[in-house]
């Protein structure tokens, strides 16, 4: 079946009070428009159009930072709903099969959800998503009889008896896309708000001899940002649902409501995520691999058998092969750790590539950047940096080769060398005793004086 995905993000966002366009606005390290689109993909349609509007050309570079397969129309002035989906139309006056409208204010629709309503269309001509709301506040009332839908009353033009009902319009719709075009061609704008509503479709089918009907879902699914405490409510309900997923998936998490999963956040079976892990964007997991607690991981890969941290934090572009292990305070970014490399402590690596069982020692810095440019580091297999080796990159290290502790290496080291760089210790007998004893009579001279 043929889906075509309408993505509607030109409006406003005033009561978020921000700068920034409120589709932008993050959860789960993503903005509220990449979940909507995540979810548009999951149903693997053939196109997807983003409607923007109120900063179009950021909203537009942020759906085009997600994939190149998004196309963006621009809706100016803002006059609707049913306007903003017409502003699609040019791009799909030939798309077959079936549109879906969703909001990129509601990033929490499943794809089960979607998949339901693409089956109810079976038996209705306009499929639109409903929930039962606690509080139905100024949402679109749906007006059903049996189970038929027959209109859906914005709260303004709804009379008392009408508001009193709690079934709701979510704002997601399904319909034939060349039947949604020619629906939304009809729309007028004679309501109380003067704009053009994308609810009307429903009674404007119903005049054609069509029918609608009416798919329920949870009402957690539906939950719109319009202000910051949304936003935060949003973060929540997506977290507890990472959470559920991944124990699901047989993810071990010893803490689960103190773990923040990002929204491609991928872990493999038999994981063991400590307490209070926090994942950005772009991190896979391997199966049984563990990441002990209080680490912040973003744009990393962890492969199977590696441990990491406590209170480590890869950064983008670290990768870590296989039986990798990474200790406490460690941040690593944009580096390869090939199979069994150990960095235990307290040590940075950024830009460099690290052979095969290769162990660092505690305090090591990859001194990478000279103030204008950045630098790699390259370490071969089986190398062994003393502790509080400072590499000052570009530099390589051979394989089997040493670096003593405490080094500035600035040079290249052969394979199996052992490098020094550092002033030679100097030892002076008995001038500690003396030392002090001198400190002590000016101190006592000193004492006198006052
Ligand atoms: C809409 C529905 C209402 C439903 C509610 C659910 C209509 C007429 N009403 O009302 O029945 O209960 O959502 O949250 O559809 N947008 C545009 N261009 C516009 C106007 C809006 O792209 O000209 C986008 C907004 O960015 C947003 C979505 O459409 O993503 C919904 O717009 P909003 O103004 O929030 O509609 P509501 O009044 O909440
Ligand atoms: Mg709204």
């Amino acid at each position: 079946m043929q889906v075509s995905v309408i993505v509607l993000a030109a409006g406003q966002g005033t009561r978020m009070n921000s700068d920034l366009p409120k589709v932008l606005h993050k959860v789960a390290a993503s903005p509220l428009l990449h979940h909507a689109l995540a979810t548009a993909q999951s149903l693997e349609p053939s196109r997807i159009v983003v409607v923007t509007g109120h900063e179009a050309a950021a909203v537009a570079a942020s759906a085009a930072a997600w994939s190149e397969v998004v196309d963006t129309v621009v809706q100016d002035p803002q006059s609707g709903t049913a306007h903003a989906v017409a502003q699609a139309a040019p791009l799909l006056t030939d798309a077959e099969g079936e549109a879906i409208v969703l909001y990129a204010d509601t990033p929490l629709i499943s794809e089960e959800t979607l998949r339901a309503m693409l089956d109810a269309r079976a038996r209705h001509a306009v499929v639109v998503l409903g929930f039962r709301a606690r509080d139905p506040g100024r949402y679109g009332r749906l007006i059903t009889d049996g189970n038929d839908l027959r209109a859906i009353r914005e709260f303004k033009d709804a009379t008392p008896e009408e508001q009193a009902i709690t079934l709701c319009n979510s704002g997601v719709i399904c319909v034939n896309t060349q039947l949604l075009l020619s629906l939304v061609s009809e729309v007028t704008n004679h309501n109380a708000a003067g704009e053009y509503y994308l609810t009307d479709i429903v009674e404007l089918a119903r005049k054609r001899g069509l029918t609608a009907g009416v798919v329920l879902c949870d009402e957690a699914e539906t939950l719109g940002v319009n202000t910051r405490a949304q936003l935060a409510e949003a973060e929540a309900a997506f977290q507890s649902r990472a959470r559920a997923a991944a124990l699901e998936n047989g993810v071990t998490l010893t803490a689960p409501e103190t773990v923040f999963f990002a929204l491609d956040t991928w872990i493999g079976r038999d994981a063991i995520i400590g307490p209070n892990v926090l994942f950005g964007q772009g991190v896979t997991v391997e199966s049984g691999s563990e990441i002990k607690g209080f680490c912040h991981l973003e744009g990393c890969h962890i492969s199977r058998g590696a441990s990491v941290g406590p209170f480590a934090r890869l950064r983008p572009g670290a990768e870590l092969a296989e039986d990798v292990h990474v200790g406490n305070f460690v941040e690593i970014k944009n580096a390869i750790l090939d199979e069994g490399v150990k960095v235990g402590h307290l040590t940075y690596i950024g830009d460099a590539d690290i052979g095969e069982h290769t162990n660092i020692g505690a305090g090591t810095v990859t001194c990478n950047y000279d103030g204008v440019m950045k630098h790699r580091t390259r370490i071969g297999k089986r190398a062994f940096i003393g502790s509080s080796t400072m590499l000052v990159a570009p530099v390589t290290i051979g394989d089997d080769a040493l670096t003593a502790s405490g080094s500035v290496i600035t040079e290249d080291v052969p394979a199996n060398a052992v490098a020094i760089g550092r002033a030679r210790q100097v030892t002076k007998p008995g001038l500690a005793t003396r030392m002090f004893d001198k400190l002590k009579s000016i101190r006592a001279e000193k004492a006198k004086g006052q």
